[in-house]
């Protein structure tokens, strides 16, 4: 792998997005549109990143704050080799430059190494990347003599002649980084958009007798650009085929591909069923021999091997092995669900940890909860964890027993071995191997209900 530094243009202002969100921004698979560009160009050897950003630059900034990534400031868009321009002081004499765009998402890692090589090899001033398609429209058109770019025109101001050519400018180039930023001050922006185009340094290094060569790429789907919530739709439909269909290379059984959602850093173990519905997202990792059926989300959690998950939500929560799950269960932040537990339907936790073979089979809220091994939460039972101001905390030790429709008034403590009577609110502690009644004692009125009848019907027993 040959290191190079990438030089990726985000400045633009995605007017066409009509959103109050830098267009940078906009998600595909689960991360912003510029994160796959940085991604490709570290994964094909890049050793400096550099993003030349315009319009809500801090915003951009802070959403790759934790990536070693350096930004340039272009205030004022005033074209695409003004763009690079701005990049010099990071840039230049670094060995080979790559200029990549950052709404360009689809662009692999592959092609940009593939480039980089080629570039390296031959030793060109300047390697375009070209595509050749049915519709060049919008696109600079290459004009070539051979191997060799002798210009690229732009679509505005080329002739009819040009116009026909379909070998097309992905915008991705690599040049000599001790020779651009020289060609690049010799720009001017004489042409119908008034712009500083980078494209117009292919003319100045032939004028300098320098060789700029075309490196054309098979697949032009990977040079498809957003700018457009069309476009911003398209690339996700092609980057998700990309995404499940390497899982499904690594052993994922999907019943139906193209109604399922899965991000880019999401992992799948092999053997696992994914039905139709299924949505994976963030940094989720689900294990081997997993069964999970939709609609269901699973978001920013980790789940174990051979767990069943059954048209449920969870979110940002670690299921471990063996776990049931569903159906309609909605596990919200913070749970921590222990090896071959049952959840059932229509539970909703949160921040909830339960150890071990314990089970939440029906109709429950567990909030704020720790729960023991081996126990059982009865149907309907409540964690009743708010009293209007703050949260506080139920623990259920291991083997205890909670009855049906059962509230747990928190803080509070079921210990050990201990069983709650079906219908109890209990507010104080249970010891251990103890039964918590808390309940008003039932009275049997013998005789009651037909003493009453003769009374309102006379003696005249008809129920009708
Ligand atoms: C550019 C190319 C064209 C090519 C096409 C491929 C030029 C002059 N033309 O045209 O040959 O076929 O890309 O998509 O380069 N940007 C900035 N600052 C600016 C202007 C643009 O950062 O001042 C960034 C944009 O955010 C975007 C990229 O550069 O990521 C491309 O800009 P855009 O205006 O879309 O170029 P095109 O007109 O499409
Ligand atoms: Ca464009």
């Amino acid at each position: 792998m040959t290191g190079f530094t990438a030089v990726i243009l985000a400045a633009g202002e995605g007017t066409r997005m009509k959103s109050n969100i830098p267009k940078m921004l906009h998600r595909v698979c689960g991360i912003p549109m510029l994160g796959h560009v940085i991604n490709a160009a570290k994964k094909a050897g890049a050793g400096k990143v550099v993003a030349v950003v315009g319009k809500g630059a801090q915003e951009v900034q802070k959403a790759f704050e934790s990536q070693e990534i350096n930004f340039v400031m272009q205030a004022e868009q005033k074209g695409t080799g003004h763009a690079l321009m701005q990049a010099r002081k990071e840039a230049e004499g670094t060995g080979i430059l790559m200029v990549l765009y950052g709404d360009m998402p689809l662009v692999t890692a592959e092609s940009i190494a593939a480039m980089v090589k080629f570039h390296s090899e031959r030793k060109p001033a300047a390697t375009v990347m070209t595509a050749r398609v049915q519709n060049p429209t919008g696109y600079g058109r290459i004009i070539r003599e051979g191997q060799r770019v002798l210009a690229i025109r732009e679509e505005k101001d080329a002739s009819a002649e040009e116009r026909a050519i379909t070998e097309i400018n992905s915008g991705f180039y690599c040049f000599d980084a001790s020779l651009v930023f020289e060609a690049l001050s010799k720009v001017k922006n004489d042409n119908r958009q008034g712009e500083f185009y980078l494209t117009d340094v292919v003319e100045i290094f032939n004028g300098d007798g320098r060789d700029v060569l075309a490196f054309e790429i098979a697949d032009p789907l990977e040079l498809s650009g957003i700018n457009d919530r069309c476009q911003l739709a398209f690339a996700q439909s092609v980057m998700q085929k990309r995404i499940i269909g390497r899982w499904m290379n690594e052993g994922v059984t999907f019943i139906n591909p193209d109604s399922c959602v899965v991000d880019v850093n999401v992992t799948i173990g092999k053997d696992t069923i994914i039905y139709p519905g299924v949505l994976l997202e963030g940094e989720t990792h689900i294990g081997e021999g997993c069964l999970i059926v939709g609609p269901s989300r699973i978001k920013d959690s980790r789940i174990g091997n051979n767990a069943e998950i059954i048209m449920s939500q969870i979110l940002e929560s670690t299921v471990e092995d063996k776990v049931k799950i569903g159906p309609f269960s909605n596990l919200r932040p913070g749970c921590r669900i222990g090896q071959e537990v049952k959840i059932g339907d229509f539970v909703e936790m949160k921040n909830a940890s339960v150890g071990p073979g314990s089970k939440v089979p029906h109709l429950s809220y567990v909030g704020d909860a720790v729960i023991g091994k081996k126990v059982n939460i009865g149907a309907g039972t409540i964690f009743v964890n708010y009293d209007g101001y703050k949260k506080h905390q139920t623990v259920v030790e291991d083997g205890a027993f909670i009855g049906c429709n059962s509230n747990l008034i928190a803080p509070v403590a079921v210990k050990s071995g201990s069983y709650v009577a079906a219908g109890s609110t209990i507010t104080r502690e249970v010891p251990e191997n103890s039964l918590a009644v808390a309940r008003a004692r039932q009275e049997n009125k013998i005789g009651w209900a037909e003493k009453r009848r003769k009374k309102i019907e006379g003696g005249n027993n008809n129920n009708g």
